[in-house]
Protein backbone atom coordinates (compact mmCIF):
# COMPACT_ATOMS: atom_id res chain seq x y z
CA UNK A 1 0.00 0.00 0.00
CA UNK A 2 2.79 2.39 0.77
CA UNK A 3 5.70 2.17 -0.65
CA UNK A 4 4.77 4.53 -3.77
CA UNK A 5 4.30 7.18 -1.39
CA UNK A 6 7.00 9.84 -1.34
CA UNK A 7 9.12 11.40 1.56
CA UNK A 8 6.66 13.96 2.99
CA UNK A 9 7.94 17.98 2.43
CA UNK A 10 8.61 18.88 6.28
CA UNK A 11 6.60 21.55 7.90
CA UNK A 12 8.77 24.82 8.11
CA UNK A 13 7.55 25.90 11.13
CA UNK A 14 7.01 22.89 12.58
CA UNK A 15 10.41 21.38 11.83
CA UNK A 16 11.72 24.33 13.77
CA UNK A 17 10.02 23.97 16.91
CA UNK A 18 11.68 20.39 17.08
CA UNK A 19 15.09 21.48 16.40
CA UNK A 20 14.32 24.69 19.20
CA UNK A 21 13.26 21.67 21.44
CA UNK A 22 16.34 20.05 21.26
CA UNK A 23 18.18 23.25 21.89
CA UNK A 24 20.12 22.88 24.92
CA UNK A 25 21.12 26.79 25.67
CA UNK A 26 19.53 28.51 28.17
CA UNK A 27 18.92 31.77 26.48
CA UNK A 28 17.61 30.60 23.59
CA UNK A 29 14.41 32.33 22.51
CA UNK A 30 11.63 31.47 19.65
CA UNK A 31 10.15 33.94 17.59
CA UNK A 32 8.50 31.15 15.23
CA UNK A 33 5.74 29.79 16.88
CA UNK A 34 2.33 30.76 16.03
CA UNK A 35 0.56 30.51 19.06
CA UNK A 36 0.34 33.58 22.00
CA UNK A 37 2.83 33.95 24.97
CA UNK A 38 2.49 36.14 28.00
CA UNK A 39 5.29 36.95 29.71
CA UNK A 40 6.58 33.90 31.51
CA UNK A 41 6.64 32.16 27.44
CA UNK A 42 3.53 30.79 28.49
CA UNK A 43 0.63 30.29 26.68
CA UNK A 44 -2.47 29.93 29.15
CA UNK A 45 -5.82 28.70 29.12
CA UNK A 46 -8.51 32.13 29.60
CA UNK A 47 -9.53 32.56 33.50
CA UNK A 48 -12.68 32.60 31.88
CA UNK A 49 -12.62 29.43 29.85
CA UNK A 50 -11.47 27.82 33.06
CA UNK A 51 -14.58 28.75 35.02
CA UNK A 52 -16.88 27.89 31.69
CA UNK A 53 -15.22 24.67 32.15
CA UNK A 54 -15.94 23.60 35.68
CA UNK A 55 -19.15 24.90 34.90
CA UNK A 56 -19.75 22.71 31.38
CA UNK A 57 -18.40 19.38 33.65
CA UNK A 58 -20.37 20.24 36.79
CA UNK A 59 -23.68 20.21 34.76
CA UNK A 60 -23.10 18.23 31.11
CA UNK A 61 -25.17 15.31 31.88
CA UNK A 62 -24.32 13.58 28.01
CA UNK A 63 -21.63 13.21 25.46
CA UNK A 64 -24.16 12.25 23.04
CA UNK A 65 -23.96 13.95 19.50
CA UNK A 66 -24.87 17.76 18.85
CA UNK A 67 -25.10 17.87 15.41
CA UNK A 68 -22.95 17.96 12.12
CA UNK A 69 -23.57 22.02 12.35
CA UNK A 70 -22.68 21.93 16.28
CA UNK A 71 -24.79 24.02 18.96
CA UNK A 72 -26.87 26.29 17.64
CA UNK A 73 -26.73 28.74 20.16
CA UNK A 74 -22.65 29.18 19.30
CA UNK A 75 -23.19 29.51 15.63
CA UNK A 76 -25.61 32.55 16.74
CA UNK A 77 -23.07 33.88 19.35
CA UNK A 78 -20.42 33.47 16.40
CA UNK A 79 -22.34 35.32 14.01
CA UNK A 80 -22.91 38.39 16.17
CA UNK A 81 -18.86 38.52 17.07
CA UNK A 82 -18.02 38.60 13.58
CA UNK A 83 -20.88 40.39 11.93
CA UNK A 84 -21.99 42.69 14.78
CA UNK A 85 -25.50 42.42 16.54
CA UNK A 86 -27.16 44.95 13.69
CA UNK A 87 -26.35 42.67 11.06
CA UNK A 88 -29.00 41.20 8.55
CA UNK A 89 -29.49 37.54 10.11
CA UNK A 90 -32.34 36.23 8.32
CA UNK A 91 -29.65 35.49 5.45
CA UNK A 92 -26.91 34.55 7.30
CA UNK A 93 -26.08 31.05 8.46
CA UNK A 94 -23.07 29.33 10.64
CA UNK A 95 -22.05 26.20 11.85
CA UNK A 96 -19.41 24.89 14.64
CA UNK A 97 -16.12 23.68 12.48
CA UNK A 98 -12.78 22.33 14.01
CA UNK A 99 -10.57 25.51 14.11
CA UNK A 100 -10.62 28.00 11.86
CA UNK A 101 -8.78 25.27 9.68
CA UNK A 102 -12.01 23.23 9.15
CA UNK A 103 -13.75 26.07 8.22
CA UNK A 104 -11.86 27.14 5.50
CA UNK A 105 -12.28 23.59 4.24
CA UNK A 106 -15.83 23.08 4.70
CA UNK A 107 -16.39 26.39 3.28
CA UNK A 108 -14.10 25.67 -0.04
CA UNK A 109 -15.56 22.44 -0.12
CA UNK A 110 -18.87 24.03 -0.68
CA UNK A 111 -18.53 26.53 -2.95
CA UNK A 112 -16.61 24.11 -4.97
CA UNK A 113 -19.83 22.00 -4.70
CA UNK A 114 -21.43 25.25 -6.39
CA UNK A 115 -18.84 26.87 -9.03
CA UNK A 116 -16.40 24.57 -10.05
CA UNK A 117 -14.82 26.42 -12.03
CA UNK A 118 -13.98 29.56 -10.46
CA UNK A 119 -10.48 30.08 -9.02
CA UNK A 120 -9.62 30.77 -5.60
CA UNK A 121 -7.37 34.49 -4.91
CA UNK A 122 -4.88 34.02 -2.09
CA UNK A 123 -2.56 36.45 -1.01
CA UNK A 124 1.40 36.44 -1.55
CA UNK A 125 2.19 35.95 1.09
CA UNK A 126 -0.44 34.36 3.52
CA UNK A 127 -0.40 31.84 5.75
CA UNK A 128 1.34 28.82 4.69
CA UNK A 129 -1.70 26.46 4.82
CA UNK A 130 -3.81 28.47 3.01
CA UNK A 131 -2.54 26.50 0.02
CA UNK A 132 -3.16 23.12 0.91
CA UNK A 133 -6.07 23.53 2.75
CA UNK A 134 -8.07 25.49 0.23
CA UNK A 135 -6.29 23.68 -3.06
CA UNK A 136 -7.34 20.53 -1.92
CA UNK A 137 -10.94 21.35 -2.30
CA UNK A 138 -9.83 20.87 -5.78
CA UNK A 139 -9.84 24.73 -6.72
CA UNK A 140 -7.44 26.61 -9.13
CA UNK A 141 -5.23 28.83 -6.91
CA UNK A 142 -3.77 31.99 -7.87
CA UNK A 143 -2.03 34.76 -5.78
CA UNK A 144 -2.38 38.80 -6.00
CA UNK A 145 0.54 40.23 -4.26
CA UNK A 146 -0.09 41.83 -1.10
CA UNK A 147 3.17 43.77 1.12
CA UNK A 148 5.34 46.28 0.27
CA UNK A 149 8.04 45.31 2.23
CA UNK A 150 9.46 49.18 2.14
CA UNK A 151 6.59 50.65 3.53
CA UNK A 152 5.66 47.65 6.06
CA UNK A 153 1.94 48.11 5.05
CA UNK A 154 -0.38 46.60 2.54
CA UNK A 155 0.32 47.44 -1.13
CA UNK A 156 -3.59 48.17 -2.39
CA UNK A 157 -2.47 49.65 -5.89
CA UNK A 158 -0.78 45.94 -6.05
CA UNK A 159 -4.12 43.87 -4.95
CA UNK A 160 -6.42 46.11 -6.64
CA UNK A 161 -4.59 45.58 -10.12
CA UNK A 162 -3.91 41.73 -9.30
CA UNK A 163 -7.37 40.92 -8.74
CA UNK A 164 -8.91 43.08 -11.44
CA UNK A 165 -7.46 40.31 -13.67
CA UNK A 166 -10.03 37.72 -11.71
CA UNK A 167 -12.67 36.17 -13.69
CA UNK A 168 -16.09 36.57 -13.00
CA UNK A 169 -17.07 34.40 -10.31
CA UNK A 170 -13.84 34.04 -8.52
CA UNK A 171 -13.37 33.62 -5.19
CA UNK A 172 -10.88 36.17 -3.22
CA UNK A 173 -9.58 35.03 0.55
CA UNK A 174 -9.02 38.31 2.74
CA UNK A 175 -7.21 38.12 5.74
CA UNK A 176 -9.92 39.87 7.65
CA UNK A 177 -7.45 41.67 10.28
CA UNK A 178 -4.00 41.05 11.66
CA UNK A 179 -2.90 39.82 8.49
CA UNK A 180 -0.35 36.46 8.93
CA UNK A 181 2.58 37.15 7.98
CA UNK A 182 2.98 40.38 7.55
CA UNK A 183 1.24 42.37 10.01
CA UNK A 184 0.14 44.80 7.18
CA UNK A 185 -3.95 44.98 7.26
CA UNK A 186 -6.35 47.11 4.88
CA UNK A 187 -7.32 50.44 5.99
CA UNK A 188 -10.92 51.28 5.70
CA UNK A 189 -10.22 52.94 2.53
CA UNK A 190 -8.67 49.93 1.18
CA UNK A 191 -11.10 47.66 2.26
CA UNK A 192 -13.95 49.99 0.43
CA UNK A 193 -11.95 49.75 -2.54
CA UNK A 194 -11.54 46.19 -2.60
CA UNK A 195 -15.58 45.90 -2.05
CA UNK A 196 -16.10 48.13 -5.49
CA UNK A 197 -13.78 45.97 -7.18
CA UNK A 198 -15.58 42.80 -6.33
CA UNK A 199 -18.83 44.39 -6.87
CA UNK A 200 -18.10 45.60 -10.19
CA UNK A 201 -16.24 42.07 -11.17
CA UNK A 202 -18.44 40.00 -9.58
CA UNK A 203 -15.93 38.60 -7.32
CA UNK A 204 -16.91 36.31 -4.23
CA UNK A 205 -15.18 37.31 -0.81
CA UNK A 206 -14.05 34.45 1.30
CA UNK A 207 -12.69 35.88 4.74
CA UNK A 208 -10.64 34.16 7.02
CA UNK A 209 -10.64 36.31 10.40
CA UNK A 210 -8.45 34.07 13.05
CA UNK A 211 -7.48 36.92 14.98
CA UNK A 212 -10.42 39.00 16.11
CA UNK A 213 -9.75 41.13 19.22
CA UNK A 214 -5.65 40.67 18.71
CA UNK A 215 -5.27 43.95 16.27
CA UNK A 216 -7.60 47.04 17.13
CA UNK A 217 -9.54 45.58 18.97
CA UNK A 218 -13.03 43.14 18.74
CA UNK A 219 -14.98 45.44 17.64
CA UNK A 220 -12.48 47.43 15.16
CA UNK A 221 -11.01 44.16 13.78
CA UNK A 222 -14.47 43.08 12.75
CA UNK A 223 -14.33 46.27 10.52
CA UNK A 224 -13.38 44.58 7.20
CA UNK A 225 -15.93 41.49 7.55
CA UNK A 226 -18.57 44.09 8.57
CA UNK A 227 -17.87 46.73 5.87
CA UNK A 228 -18.51 43.70 3.41
CA UNK A 229 -21.24 42.43 4.26
CA UNK A 230 -22.87 45.56 3.95
CA UNK A 231 -22.33 46.26 0.59
CA UNK A 232 -21.41 42.72 -0.58
CA UNK A 233 -24.99 40.52 -1.73
CA UNK A 234 -23.02 37.34 -0.40
CA UNK A 235 -20.15 36.17 1.36
CA UNK A 236 -17.95 33.47 3.49
CA UNK A 237 -16.27 34.16 6.81
CA UNK A 238 -14.04 31.25 8.35
CA UNK A 239 -13.65 32.36 12.16
CA UNK A 240 -11.13 30.63 14.38
CA UNK A 241 -10.98 30.70 18.18
CA UNK A 242 -7.57 29.05 18.60
CA UNK A 243 -6.04 32.64 19.36
CA UNK A 244 -8.71 34.98 21.11
CA UNK A 245 -10.41 32.02 23.14
CA UNK A 246 -6.91 30.39 23.37
CA UNK A 247 -8.03 27.16 22.13
CA UNK A 248 -5.63 26.26 19.62
CA UNK A 249 -5.88 22.15 20.64
CA UNK A 250 -9.97 22.35 21.14
CA UNK A 251 -10.14 23.24 17.60
CA UNK A 252 -13.15 25.92 17.93
CA UNK A 253 -14.26 27.84 15.01
CA UNK A 254 -16.89 28.90 13.09
CA UNK A 255 -18.02 28.22 9.30
CA UNK A 256 -20.11 31.52 8.46
CA UNK A 257 -22.01 32.39 5.18
CA UNK A 258 -24.33 35.00 4.04
CA UNK A 259 -26.36 34.40 0.85
CA UNK A 260 -28.16 36.99 -1.25
CA UNK A 261 -31.47 35.94 0.58
CA UNK A 262 -33.08 33.57 3.42
CA UNK A 263 -34.46 31.37 1.01
CA UNK A 264 -30.47 30.91 -0.71
CA UNK A 265 -29.15 30.54 2.82
CA UNK A 266 -30.92 27.68 3.83
CA UNK A 267 -30.45 25.73 1.02
CA UNK A 268 -26.41 26.56 1.15
CA UNK A 269 -26.40 25.79 4.79
CA UNK A 270 -28.22 22.41 3.60
CA UNK A 271 -25.35 21.55 1.41
CA UNK A 272 -22.70 22.89 4.02
CA UNK A 273 -24.28 20.60 6.59
CA UNK A 274 -23.78 17.78 4.21
CA UNK A 275 -20.27 18.57 3.03
CA UNK A 276 -19.07 18.17 7.28
CA UNK A 277 -20.86 15.20 7.24
CA UNK A 278 -18.87 14.42 4.59
CA UNK A 279 -15.73 15.06 6.29
CA UNK A 280 -15.32 13.87 9.89
CA UNK A 281 -19.75 13.69 10.27
CA UNK A 282 -19.58 15.90 13.92
CA UNK A 283 -17.41 18.96 15.05
CA UNK A 284 -15.54 18.11 18.90
CA UNK A 285 -18.20 19.50 21.56
CA UNK A 286 -16.02 20.61 24.40
CA UNK A 287 -14.02 23.85 23.45
CA UNK A 288 -17.02 25.05 21.33
CA UNK A 289 -19.44 24.55 24.46
CA UNK A 290 -17.04 26.20 27.06
CA UNK A 291 -16.97 29.17 24.38
CA UNK A 292 -20.77 29.24 24.21
CA UNK A 293 -21.27 29.57 27.97
CA UNK A 294 -18.20 32.49 28.01
CA UNK A 295 -20.34 34.37 25.24
CA UNK A 296 -23.23 33.62 26.41
CA UNK A 297 -22.59 35.10 30.33
CA UNK A 298 -22.64 38.58 30.77
CA UNK A 299 -19.79 38.05 33.74
CA UNK A 300 -18.01 35.72 31.63
CA UNK A 301 -18.33 37.36 28.64
CA UNK A 302 -16.77 40.65 30.18
CA UNK A 303 -13.96 38.93 31.51
CA UNK A 304 -12.96 37.40 28.59
CA UNK A 305 -12.91 40.45 27.33
CA UNK A 306 -10.73 41.64 29.56
CA UNK A 307 -8.62 38.89 29.35
CA UNK A 308 -8.03 39.41 25.77
CA UNK A 309 -7.33 43.32 25.71
CA UNK A 310 -4.66 42.70 27.62
CA UNK A 311 -3.19 40.41 25.66
CA UNK A 312 -3.89 42.81 22.59
CA UNK A 313 -1.99 45.67 25.12
CA UNK A 314 1.26 43.56 25.59
CA UNK A 315 1.44 42.81 22.31
CA UNK A 316 1.13 46.79 21.12
CA UNK A 317 3.64 47.35 23.89
CA UNK A 318 5.83 45.20 22.79
CA UNK A 319 6.05 46.13 19.33
CA UNK A 320 6.87 49.66 20.36
CA UNK A 321 9.61 48.47 22.41
CA UNK A 322 10.87 46.56 19.87
CA UNK A 323 10.46 49.49 16.93
CA UNK A 324 11.85 51.70 19.43
CA UNK A 325 14.88 49.37 20.04
CA UNK A 326 15.61 48.67 16.40
CA UNK A 327 15.47 52.58 15.47
CA UNK A 328 17.89 53.26 18.63
CA UNK A 329 20.07 50.14 17.13
CA UNK A 330 20.11 50.38 13.63
CA UNK A 331 20.32 54.30 13.73
CA UNK A 332 17.42 54.16 11.17
CA UNK A 333 13.45 54.88 11.05
CA UNK A 334 13.34 51.42 8.48
CA UNK A 335 12.11 49.24 11.81
CA UNK A 336 9.29 51.75 12.57
CA UNK A 337 6.49 49.73 10.75
CA UNK A 338 6.73 47.23 13.33
CA UNK A 339 5.12 49.46 15.89
CA UNK A 340 2.07 50.15 13.34
CA UNK A 341 1.43 46.58 12.41
CA UNK A 342 -1.20 44.36 13.61
CA UNK A 343 -1.79 41.41 15.26
CA UNK A 344 0.93 38.49 16.30
CA UNK A 345 3.24 38.42 12.90
CA UNK A 346 5.57 40.85 11.26
CA UNK A 347 8.49 40.52 8.88
CA UNK A 348 11.69 41.36 9.34
CA UNK A 349 13.85 41.57 6.07
CA UNK A 350 16.23 38.61 6.75
CA UNK A 351 18.25 36.69 4.61
CA UNK A 352 17.87 32.88 4.83
CA UNK A 353 22.18 33.40 6.11
CA UNK A 354 21.08 35.94 8.63
CA UNK A 355 18.72 33.93 10.37
CA UNK A 356 21.17 30.71 10.11
CA UNK A 357 23.02 32.76 12.26
CA UNK A 358 20.73 34.40 14.59
CA UNK A 359 19.78 30.72 15.11
CA UNK A 360 23.54 28.86 15.22
CA UNK A 361 25.26 32.18 17.35
CA UNK A 362 22.82 33.75 19.57
CA UNK A 363 20.09 30.80 20.14
CA UNK A 364 17.59 33.08 17.96
CA UNK A 365 14.51 31.22 16.00
CA UNK A 366 12.85 32.84 13.50
CA UNK A 367 10.71 30.90 10.75
CA UNK A 368 12.53 31.07 6.66
CA UNK A 369 10.44 34.28 5.48
CA UNK A 370 11.55 36.70 8.51
CA UNK A 371 8.33 36.32 10.27
CA UNK A 372 8.53 37.19 14.03
CA UNK A 373 6.14 36.53 16.86
CA UNK A 374 5.82 39.99 18.80
CA UNK A 375 4.15 37.79 21.05
CA UNK A 376 7.25 36.06 22.07
CA UNK A 377 9.51 38.90 22.14
CA UNK A 378 11.28 38.95 25.42
CA UNK A 379 10.23 41.45 27.69
CA UNK A 380 13.30 43.18 29.29
CA UNK A 381 15.74 41.83 26.99
CA UNK A 382 14.08 43.73 24.19
CA UNK A 383 17.69 45.33 23.56
CA UNK A 384 20.20 42.79 23.17
CA UNK A 385 17.43 41.17 20.68
CA UNK A 386 17.76 44.20 18.47
CA UNK A 387 21.29 44.20 18.87
CA UNK A 388 21.90 40.56 17.89
CA UNK A 389 19.46 40.90 14.65
CA UNK A 390 21.36 44.69 13.82
CA UNK A 391 24.70 42.83 14.36
CA UNK A 392 24.08 40.01 12.32
CA UNK A 393 22.58 41.91 9.50
CA UNK A 394 25.15 44.73 9.23
CA UNK A 395 27.97 41.70 9.71
CA UNK A 396 26.57 40.54 6.18
CA UNK A 397 26.58 43.86 4.99
CA UNK A 398 30.48 44.40 5.47
CA UNK A 399 31.04 40.96 4.27
C1 LIG B 1 -4.50 33.24 8.89
C2 LIG B 1 -4.94 32.02 9.63
N1 LIG B 1 -6.11 31.46 9.30
C3 LIG B 1 -6.57 30.37 9.93
C4 LIG B 1 -5.85 29.78 10.93
C5 LIG B 1 -6.44 28.54 11.53
O1 LIG B 1 -6.37 28.37 12.84
P1 LIG B 1 -7.04 27.12 13.58
O2 LIG B 1 -7.36 26.09 12.58
O3 LIG B 1 -6.00 26.68 14.56
O4 LIG B 1 -8.25 27.67 14.24
C6 LIG B 1 -4.60 30.32 11.30
C7 LIG B 1 -3.80 29.68 12.34
O5 LIG B 1 -2.65 29.93 12.54
C8 LIG B 1 -4.14 31.48 10.63
O6 LIG B 1 -2.99 32.05 10.95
Amino acid sequence: MFEALPEAKPDAILALMQIFRADTRPNKLDLGVGVYKDGNGKTPVMQAIKSAESKLIETQETKAYVAPTGSAPFCSAMIDLVFGQDADKSRIRAAQSVGGSGALRVLADLMRKSRPDAAIWVSDPSWPNHIPLLGASGFTLNRYPYYDAATGKADINAILSSLSGAAKGDIVVLHGCCHNPTGADLSADDWEKITDLLLEKELFPFVDIAYQGFGDGLEEDAMGVRLLAKRMPEMVVAASCSKNVGLYRERVGAAILMAQNEAEATRAFGQLTGVIRANYSMPPDHGANATEIVLTDDVLSAQWRDELESMRVRMVGLRQSFSDAMRKRSNSDKFDYIANQKGMFSRLPLTTEHIATLRDDHAIYIVGDGRINVAGLPEGEIDSLADAICTVMAESENA
